[in-house]
């Protein structure tokens, strides 16, 4: 079966004003269309056809360049949808709370430690919590263009957008403030959490 764009569990205006209806109908409904249009062209007739969309990222990567570019977008746009919700912002609670904190001293410096990552990610590309197995530790990671921890040893936990795409109509060029709306009022906290509890 073809990769298909997936089911959003929220409206597209529902994420508003952070990132409008207009942002979601272009990013979600033009930009992550593409990618999954790109990718069922690419795969056709090769053995990624047959695999899970994280398979094909893991199996395209340092191999395909064309097919992991544009599963891998498939993949981490997902995973962002995921990450945010209507009912989101605040703070974690539990063992991520207590983690992060004992990481970064606070919750507010982590989150401003995130957003002044998220502004410095030179270029096209993503913002990642991730878990680290190696140093048992939560890390947050740029990645540029489609790049994704899911080809590497870390677990992803939450990512960010910050392709000019996903707040040019909404921010122009005022990225962070893109970043820091998503982060105080969209970040799903429950799905970080439970990616967490997975991880580690
Ligand atoms: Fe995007």
């Amino acid at each position: 079966m073809a990769f298909q764009l997936p089911k959003l569990p929220y409206a597209l205006n529902a994420l508003a004003p952070v990132i409008s209806e207009e942002t979601m109908q272009y990013h979600y409904g033009k930009h992550h269309q593409t990618y999954v249009n790109n990718l069922n062209q690419l795969v056709a007739g090769k053995p990624f056809e047959h695999m899970m969309l994280d398979e094909v990222v893991m199996m395209s990567a340092g191999f395909d360049q064309a097919v992991f570019n544009n599963a891998a977008q498939a993949w981490n746009h997902t995973f962002f949808w995921m990450c945010l919700s209507p009912r989101g912002g605040g703070q974690p609670g539990g063992r991520l709370y207590n983690d992060i904190v004992a990481k970064w001293g606070s919750f507010e410096a982590f989150r401003d430690d995130f957003v002044a990552k998220a502004a410095g990610n030179f270029g096209s590309g993503w913002t990642w919590l991730v878990f680290n197995p190696e140093t048992e530790g939560l890390e947050i990671v740029n990645t540029s263009n489609a790049e994704t921890p899911l080809a590497s040893d870390n677990i992803p936990l939450l990512v960010v957008d910050v392709w000019e795409h996903a707040y040019y109509i909404d921010y122009r060029n005022a990225r962070v403030d893109f970043v820091r709306g998503v982060m105080d009022r969209l970040v799903d906290w429950d799905f970080v959490s439970r990616n967490y509890y997975r991880a580690c």
